[in-house]
């Protein structure tokens, strides 16, 4: 009790607050996003997220090489997918030399200990740009699963170490998992997109990808039969559950920032690595705010990544980490 007891002690030099901190972020706490087109010598920034770029396979090879010299670990693919290829079933995913394949393979050519996360869920080839199959307006939910099972079978041939999933269709995870099991990928393993909200933040990804979902009659126009519904905090422990007892390995909330009741009340109850995904919207506002000069970019940058992981994050998804990284080393 005061005066006894005075907290500003702990708080009165740089040193001893670095000496009672309780939250470091280190290169290992990072998942690093990358974005896949076709071509050469490819390197476009995308407009929504400056700073930010899709990568043909060659130039891919020399980021994957950077991220690995700075210390950053693990990647998640996402692949720009021509229209052309695109139909509802999403039949590309599936193929062998597609451009998820191809890049999977790269990544794996240049840097063999690179952890390579990859996306599954149909929307960037889906000539609807929805995460699933669409039939008579719905999005149907088990044929998607098994394509899903299919594309995850498919990335894991091409020597993917995780696959990500995230659609939000019911089942999939087991889908997954038995389909992984049965062509005895058994160290393949499954981090679900578990708390997958809803998002308006997802724009500018969407833009990386040209993945939104199109405007046409009989097609939803968001994704809210399957994402969930940002006003529920509940149903965010079910989806974990569900995802756990499937045999998910990591699961994750997403998106990052508006999201971190439900990153700590899922810290709090299951004990498998929580990812969180701080997502383009998130990174854009900052970059927006910080053109304008109304924010210090990397001030504010480190304090979003650590109050994620404050929230419990064990792994941060984020467009921010070779920017965090290069501040840490210098
Ligand atoms: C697609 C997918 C999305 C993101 C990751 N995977 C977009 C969506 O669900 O519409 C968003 C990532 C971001 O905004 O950074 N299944």
């Amino acid at each position: 009790m005061f005066p006894i007891r005075r907290n500003r002690r702990l708080r009165t030099s740089e040193a001893i607050r670095s000496l009672v901190r309780e939250n470091y972020i280190t290169p290992n706490d990072f998942l690093v996003p990358l974005f896949v087109v076709e071509g050469n010598g490819v390197k476009e920034e995308i407009a929504s997220m400056p700073n930010y770029y899709r990568f043909s396979l060659d130039l891919l090879k020399d980021e994957v090489k950077t991220l690995w010299s700075l210390g950053l670990k693990s990647v998640l693919l996402f692949v720009k997918v021509d229209d052309k290829l695109k139909d509802n079933k999403g039949t590309e995913a599936l193929n062998p030399n597609g451009l998820m394949q191809r890049a999977i393979q790269t990544v794996k050519a240049v840097c063999p200990d690179m952890l390579v996360m990859t996306d599954v869920a149909l929307d960037p080839f889906s000539s609807y740009g929805h995460d699933g199959i669409v039939e008579n307006g719905k999005i149907i939910n088990d044929a998607t699963v098994e394509v899903l099972a299919e594309m995850s079978l498919s990335h894991a041939e091409a020597g993917a170490n995780f696959v990500a999933p995230s659609d939000m269709m019911d089942g999939r995870i087991l889908g997954i998992r038995e389909g992984l099991d049965q062509s005895n990928f058994l160290d393949v393993g499954i981090m679900s997109y578990s708390a997958k909200y809803a998002s308006a933040f997802y724009g500018p990804f969407r833009d990386a990808l040209d993945s939104a979902p199109v405007d046409m009659i009989d097609v939803p126009k968001d994704k809210k039969t399957y994402q969930m519904d940002f006003a529920n905090r509940e149903e965010a422990l079910r989806e974990t559950e569900m995802d756990i007892n499937e045999g998910a390995d990591i699961v994750m909330v997403k998106p990052g920032l508006c999201y971190l009741d439900i990153v700590r009340d899922i810290k709090n109850t299951f004990d498998v690595p929580l990812a969180v995904y701080q997502v383009s919207g998130e990174y854009a506002m900052l970059k927006a705010a910080a053109e304008k000069g109304w924010l210090d970019h990397d001030a504010v940058m480190l304090e979003q990544v650590t109050s994620i992981k404050r929230a419990g994050a064990d792994i941060i998804a984020s467009y921010f980490a070779k920017d965090v990284v290069r501040i840490l080393n210098s």
